[in-house]
């Protein structure tokens, strides 16, 4: 659960770019987090970066052996060798997560939540020990609180944006994404959006985001 890891000295920050939009190089919100990471990497050159491609397979599967594995460590049972081995990945995973002081997010709308393979990463590493502690008293503690960790948030969309009535849907995306970054304990969020509509002024839009992007990063 290391903050950050030691290169010889010093220590050395790492960005984790969380990359969940499977669509390469058409994707707007890559193309979005390509400019901050540029950005980025010009104004902090001393600091780590990696991108974390959240379909690329490395995300374990969070089933039937880990749920019960779940409910096992919550009731403080032992575990059987599935249940153990799906643990272990989580515990992986998370540590993977977990390694990072600043997190890139880049979080295209999908069906008005984000996509699945994001809400995957959350089910892996939603876990007691590893984001959160809970008593029946005073309810969650949330454990990478305070420790120095930050985040930026890339929202894209197609037909939902700001200030449209609820017939071009609900935002369930950065309301549902920011309550789960709060919960773990992640308070500092920057926003970065672009939601050109259906409007087609998608060119002035996009150079907006991309600006705020470089900017943002700067400042990150
Ligand atoms: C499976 C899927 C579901 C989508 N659902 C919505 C939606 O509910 N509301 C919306 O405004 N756009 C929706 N979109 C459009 C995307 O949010 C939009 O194209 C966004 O720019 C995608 O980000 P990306 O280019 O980084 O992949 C959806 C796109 C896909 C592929």
């Amino acid at each position: 659960m290391a903050k950050r890891i030691k290169v010889g000295a010093p220590e050395i920050t790492r960005l984790l770019h969380v990359a969940a939009s499977p669509r390469g190089a058409t994707s707007e919100s890559l193309k979005i987090a390509r400019a901050f990471l540029d950005s980025y990497r010009e104004t902090h050159p001393g600091n780590a970066i990696e991108t974390w491609d959240l379909w690329d397979g490395s995300l374990p599967a969070f089933g039937p052996a880990a749920a019960t594995a779940k409910m096992a460590v919550f009731a403080g049972d032992a575990l059987q060798a599935d249940e153990t081995a799906a643990w272990q990945a989580a515990q992986t995973t998370f540590m993977r997560f977990d390694s990072a002081d600043h997190l890139l997010f880049s979080v295209p709308m999908w069906n008005a939540g984000i996509p699945y393979i994001l809400k995957q990463l959350i089910d892996v590493i939603s876990q007691p020990g590893m984001v959160f502690g809970v008593d029946p008293y005073n309810g969650y503690t949330h454990l990478l609180e305070g420790r120095g960790k930050k985040a930026a948030v890339i929202y894209t969309s197609a037909v939902w944006g700001p200030g449209l009535g609820a017939s071009f849907g609900t935002n369930f995306q950065s309301t549902y994404f920011e309550d789960w970054l709060r919960w773990t304990g992640i308070t500092d969020i920057s926003q970065i959006r672009y939601h050109p509509t259906l409007t087609g002024i998608t060119d002035d839009e996009r150079r907006k985001a991309h600006a705020i992007a470089r900017e943002r990063a700067r400042d990150f």
